[in-house]
């Protein structure tokens, strides 16, 4: 590691060395796996060594990177609001970042373009360290994952003297944590949000397909829960159930959704607990019979998150409701 990252800083010197002045196009923002003075920029977004580090010298870590989302898990082809906001000890609020996403696109909001492609977003004017723009979910239903570097600049207009980092739980991390959303299949509606695990991630529940008579293969997914978890799915007949703000229990802020009717118990994939890499899929065959259309029954996921800073471990997903189409 230590190796690899020396021979990036001996090749991007004499980049530096020969576009030194501000007034170039870098500090208006850029994106992942574009060619800048001659060298590709590599992903930017997701590991240490390929991002604003092979410019910017010395310049990883210490940056506190948070995304704030409207609402998690939407219709396929809506749209949501989201803010990014990066801080560090690097002082003033001079600063810059890129953003990617495995599915659906960004639209732009003020300070901010995207790329041709629409699924790379970054900063015009190196002027802020909060940036509020939108994440419009793709035709196909499924996860989107968005992950992001922010690079808190001390405003000189050069490559000198800033600090970058990535969303995630840690500061210092190399490796970046993406904020999760999901496009949720016509017939699946999301209600309320998840809580977040010790962390501060958030977990995604969606439908992956339409829940139409006779589609077997019909499922429902979690993802960004804590891996290798003890799990509980719980789903209830009807819809607008209520929610039940379980702070009684001691996990203040996690809201059931369901009345409990049923429960199973599983458990998540494996991964990184600090990422929250556990997911689970839960097979919910729909026999074929035109009878049931228009029934509605709602699902949720817990998980017992062994890092959680509240009293009572289990967090749970936000809560989903499934009409038989
Ligand atoms: C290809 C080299 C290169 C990469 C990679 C790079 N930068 Fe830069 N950046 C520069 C240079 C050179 C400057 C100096 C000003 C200019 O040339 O526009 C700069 C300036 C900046 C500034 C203004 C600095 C200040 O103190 O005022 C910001 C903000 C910035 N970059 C953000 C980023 C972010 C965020 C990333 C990673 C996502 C990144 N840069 C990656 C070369 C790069």
């Amino acid at each position: 590691m230590k190796h690899k990252t020396t021979t990036l800083l001996a090749l991007a010197t004499p980049v530096v060395l020969l576009f030194p002045e501000p007034g170039l196009s870098k500090r208006t923002g850029l994106f992942p796996n574009t060619v800048v003075d001659m060298i590709n920029v590599g992903s930017l977004t997701r590991v240490a060594s390929t991002s604003c580090g092979q410019c910017h010298l010395n310049a990883h870590g210490g940056v506190t990177v948070t995304a704030t989302v409207q609402n998690r898990v939407i219709a396929t082809g809506a749209s949501t609001s989201l803010t990014l906001t990066g801080s560090s000890a690097i002082p003033g609020n001079a600063g810059g970042f890129c953003m990617d996403a495995t599915a659906g696109g960004f639209v732009a909001g003020t300070n901010t373009y995207t790329n041709a492609a629409g699924d790379a977003i970054t900063h015009m004017a190196s002027t802020a360290r909060s940036w509020t723009f939108s994440w419009k979910a793709p035709a196909t239903p499924g996860l989107a994952e968005l992950y992001t570097a922010v690079n808190t600049a001390n405003g000189d207009l050069r490559n000198t003297g800033d600090m970058f980092g990535f969303h995630g739980a840690n500061p210092n991390d190399t490796v970046s944590t993406p904020v999760r959303l999901y496009a949720n299949a016509t017939g699946c509606v999301a209600v309320g949000d998840s809580c977040s695990d010790g962390y501060g991630n958030f977990s995604v529940l969606g439908g992956a397909s339409v829940p139409s008579v006779g589609n077997t293969g019909f499922k429902v997914e979690g993802f960004g829960l804590p891996p290798s978890a003890p799990l509980l799915f719980m789903l209830s007949l009807g819809k607008n159930l209520g929610g039940f703000d379980m702070a009684p229990l001691g996990a203040p802020g996690c809201v059931l959704r369901t009345t409990l009717q049923i429960q199973i118990t599983a458990a998540t994939s494996g991964g990184s607990a600090s990422r929250a890499e556990g997911s689970f899929s839960a097979p919910l065959p729909i026999p074929n019979d035109p009878n049931l259309r228009g029934i509605g029954f709602t699902v949720q996921m817990g998980a017992i998150d062994n890092n959680s800073t509240r009293a009572f471990p289990l967090l749970v997903t936000n809560g989903l409701e499934v009409t038989i189409q």
